[in-house]
Formats: structure tokens, sequence, C-alpha cells
């Protein structure tokens, strides 16, 4: 398996597991770890709330060191809030990198001048990092978009590495691209190119895919997102499809083991009932791409306790395996 190093730090798997809000929590983290992912992402944390000491953010900060390594990604805008927040999350939370939100399209995001708004003026957003990497003490990292309404990635990442940052994932859309359409692979290259700091290429990256995206981009890893969510079990895929071993096909019952310990896992984090509410997203996507599957992703959307998720899945069992 190979691997890549940030600020001299070996990371064992060149595919990371990605920033998703509403899913990248410890579960998600831990699963995908167990499937070969080493370095993880945290969701995005807003510095205004961390310090506000919401219960509900504060609840979010990893505070056990975690298998592999963690990414713990914050956002904001406003230098002074960035810099408390940053003092606030090294006296409480346990984490490897501090990665900086320099991606999200979100309106409420971008409406605070967070995410890829700054990636608009570069004097600030050079300002902002410079003070980021001299105020942590751990290595800073940056997750970005190749510019806000036009293509600037590689101005863009030129500037996070003065900085001083340590590695740079590339989204490889504009922030008005969103989430679809074609990703400019080209692109991630030309940055590739030009900083000497690794580059993690992201945007739509799966099992059939992934040679291409190595070939075209170069770069030193490879970051996953929506292709991981209810199936961690990609990173295992992309490994074995490295090392030339063969691929098991996505099947019913690798997915139910997978997501009962999801269930368990998500459980164990928080109360039983908000656990199991938000577990419905991911429900579904656990057995997306199945035969016969109508009728139990349906059900499962409306679960609201470990009990209903596991007699949908037997009830689902008796009528197809016995
Ligand atoms: C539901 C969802 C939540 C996301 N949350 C975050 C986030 O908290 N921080 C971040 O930098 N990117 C976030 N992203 C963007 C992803 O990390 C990733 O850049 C994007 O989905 C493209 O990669 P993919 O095609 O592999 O999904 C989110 C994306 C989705 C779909």
């Amino acid at each position: 398996m190979k691997s890549f190093k940030i600020a001299g730090i070996e990371i064992k798997s060149k595919y990371v597991g990605a920033p998703l809000a509403g899913y990248s929590s410890l579960p998600m983290r831990k699963l995908d770890f167990s499937y070969g992912s080493y370095l993880n992402y945290t969701e995005m944390t807003s510095c205004n709330a961390l310090n506000y000491h919401n219960s509900k953010t504060d609840a979010m900060l990893p505070l056990e060191k975690e298998e592999g390594l963690l990414a713990l990604q914050l956002f904001g805008s406003d230098l002074e809030t960035v810099i408390k927040a940053i003092k606030y999350i090294e006296s409480k939370a346990v984490y490897d990198f501090l990665d900086f939100n320099l991606g999200c399209p979100a309106k409420k995001v971008l409406k605070q001048g967070s995410g890829s708004y700054l990636l608009q003026d570069k004097d600030y957003l050079y300002k902002l990092m410079r003070n980021i990497v001299i105020t942590s003490s751990k290595p800073v990292i940056c997750k970005m978009r190749l510019g806000f309404n036009s293509i600037e990635g590689v101005e863009i990442a030129s500037i996070l590495e003065q900085a001083g940052v340590q590695a740079i994932c590339v989204h490889g859309r504009t922030t008005k691209e969103l989430f679809m359409g074609e990703v400019h692979y080209d692109e991630i290259r030309k940055i590739k190119d030009r900083v000497s700091i690794p580059v993690i290429a992201n945007g739509n990256i799966g099992i059939n895919n992934i040679e291409q995206v190595e070939q075209i981009t170069n770069a030193d890893a490879f970051m996953i997102g929506r292709e991981a969510i209810g199936y961690p079990k990609i990173f295992e895929d992309l490994i074995n499809k490295e090392e030339g071993r063969e691929i098991r096909k996505k099947n019913f019952l690798e997915q139910e083991e997978c997501f009962k310990k999801h269930i368990e896992l998500a459980c164990k984090e928080k109360d039983e009932l908000g656990a199991c509410i938000l577990l419905r997203g991911v429900a579904a996507a656990y057995f997306k791409g199945l035969e016969n599957m109508k009728e139990l992703r349906m059900k499962l959307v409306t679960c609201s306790s470990k009990e209903e998720y596991y007699s949908a899945l037997n009830e689902y069992k008796k009528k197809n395996f016995i």
C-alpha cells in the first residue's frame, strides 16, 4: 500500500476520508479507517460557534486519540475569531492536523465571509492563513476549490504554500460549479506541478476513474467524499485495485454487517434516538445499487431505534435469504 507524507508525518494510505458535514463524525471515520483510509477529516466546525462554547459544536470535537490520523477542520473568516478558536481547540481537542476550509459553497457559509468566499481576496487570504500557521501548534492544511467564479487554482495554491500551509486538498471545481459537472483534473495537475507541498486530489473520484485521475493529476493522495457515504469499503476496493487484487462486489450481507457496526458506533457516541434519526440519511445509502431494495430502503428511512433497524433488516433477510 502506497503512503505519502505531510509535514514529515507518514500517512499510510493515499486514500483519504473527506470532511462531510452530517456524516464524517467518529462512526464514519472509524469505519473508513477499518477499510483502509488512514487520514480522515472531521465535519467542518465553526470558529464562531466554538468561541460561544456552543454545546452542539463542542460535542463535535474529538476528545480522544483516534486510530489513524485526524484533520480537524475549521471554518471562519474574521482573523481574531479564528485565532481564538484555534487556541480553544488546542486546549480541548485531540487531532493531528488543523485543516482550514476554503471550499464550502453553501450560502449560509459564504454569507459569513467564510469557506470559498475567502478565495476572492488574496491579500486577506495570505494574512489569515499566515496567522493560522503561526498560531497552530499542529501542521496546517487547507481544503480549497479552484477559485470562486473563475479558475485561479495555481495562484491560490501558491499563496497557501507561501503562508506555510503544509498540504492542500483541491476539489477540482470553482464555487460557482458547486458539486456538479466535470472536475478539472488538469487544473489540479497544474497546481501539483507548481507547489512543492503534497496535493490531495478531490472531486468525483471512485473505483472506475482512480487510475485516470492519478495519471492526469499526479497527486500525492486522493480524497473520497460521497462515494464513501454508506460504502466505507470503497477504501478497501481502491487499495485492492492499486495492488492488483480482485475487488469483491458490493453485496447485501457485507453491507448489512457494516451498517450494523455503524449503528452500534453511532449509538455509543450519542443518545439512541438522536443517533438513529441521523442514521436514516446513511441507511438508504448502504443498500443503494443492490437488487430488490426499494421496500427495505423505504423502511430504513423511518426507523427511530436500533430495534427498528434490526427488525427491518431481519424481515428483509427472512423474505430473501431463508
Ligand atoms: C453532504 C456533504 C457535506 C460536506 N461537508 C463538507 C465539509 O464539512 N467540509 C468540506 O471541506 N467539504 C465538505 N463537503 C465537500 C466534500 O468534502 C468533497 O469536497 C465533495 O463532496 C467532492 O468530493 P466527492 O465527489 O468525492 O464527494 C461536503 C460534501 C457533501 C456532499
